[in-house]
């Protein structure tokens, strides 16, 4: 397991500058600057990526990248996670009665694929499942620095279930375990057609798209249910994810890939996962705010980065069926 480092970095731009003329001068990854006008990487091409932002970054492995923001993920305002939280409360409600479909005495199965700091794996654990299934809420995550955010913050939310519903409403079991999940062969044939709901929030621009539908394919029961959500195209070619130390002021990113939405629901088809309903997309508007469940603090530290992001669509979630 890999042990969290730079757990003392309070601050983070994360989704960092923009420079709408992509003319930039560029830290390359072994430290050495480039200065060029560059255009915006072709969909789907991680390797150009490091290219396309304003701002001189470091480049890091995706996994060093949440090892080192684990600290301020959940606290910096960060724009994309404030729009999944607001626009997954219309988005959970569908995935909930898809998925809570047992008879007495089964198992219920879900999946946080990705679960980072838990932010949605609570939303699992604390959801109010059929009382009469047994339910198991896993996460699975590449880095065990977001991975202990996200225990602590489930264990809370289990205690305070169990005070709120009482010893008749039992808390459904948790298992939260690190894995690289590119390593598709590494991952126990024990989760085959295992699942019966997997949620994946903000994990897709870090995957290759068919190495992402095929996993989430192999690992849902046939006629199961994913809730995928990812960065928008439109933010990708602008922005990925990272974040700036407030310390050093260094910025630091990981590697993404812009998905265009045609292609994402290819993917998934290609993968036998049957796009259900409409992907919805979302920009950072006065609705996102309006509905948000977030504190003050919080929105206004949203707000306070949220100008240079007017007018650009950010956010896009998909429900998908198992055929
Ligand atoms: C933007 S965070 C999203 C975390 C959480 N799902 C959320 O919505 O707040 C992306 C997460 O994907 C995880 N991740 C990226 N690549 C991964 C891989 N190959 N295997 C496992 N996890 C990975 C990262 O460690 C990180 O926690």
């Amino acid at each position: 397991m890999t042990k969290p480092s730079g757990v003392n970095k309070t601050f983070d731009t994360s989704l960092v500058d923009i420079q709408r003329s992509f003319s930039s001068t560029e830290t390359n990854t072994s430290g050495s600057s480039t200065k060029e006008n560059v255009r915006p990487p072709p969909e789907g091409d991680p390797d150009l990526s490091s290219l396309r932002h304003g701002s001189p970054f470091t480049q890091v492995s995706t996994q060093e990248l949440y090892e080192q923001w684990a600290s301020t993920y959940d606290t910096d305002g960060n724009i994309l996670q404030f729009v999944d939280s607001a626009r997954m409360r219309a988005l959970f409600p569908g995935f909930w009665i898809a998925t809570g479909k047992q008879f007495v005495g089964e198992r219920l199965r879900l999946l946080d694929l990705g679960c980072g700091t838990g932010r949605t794996t609570v939303k699992l654990a604390s959801a109010a499942w059929d009382l009469t299934v047994v339910t198991e809420v896993y996460g699975w995550d590449a880095s065990q620095a977001m991975l202990d955010v996200a225990k602590g913050k489930c264990e809370a939310a289990l205690e305070q279930r169990r005070r709120y519903r009482g010893p008749m409403w039992p808390n459904p079991s948790l298992e939260l375990v690190q894995m690289d999940l590119l390593r598709y062969e590494s991952i126990s044939e024990r989760y085959t057609a295992f699942f019966d709901g997997i949620m994946s929030t903000l994990v897709l621009e870090h995957f290759p798209l068919p190495a992402f539908f095929t996993l989430v394919s192999r690992l849902l029961k046939s006629g199961a249910y994913a809730l995928v959500t990812n960065m928008h195209p439109d933010m990708g070619r602008l922005s990925k994810a990272g974040f700036k130390d407030a310390i050093t002021g260094e910025r630091v990113k990981g590697m993404s890939f812009i998905h265009g939405i045609p292609e994402t629901i290819a993917a998934a088809e290609d993968a036998n996962l049957e796009l259900i309903g409409n992907v919805r997309e979302s920009e950072l508007d006065k609705r996102t705010f309006e509905i948000s469940e977030a504190s003050i603090d919080e929105k206004a530290r949203v707000a306070e980065r949220a100008t240079k992001w007017v007018g650009v669509k950010v956010w896009f979630g998909l429900m998908l069926r198992k055929r």
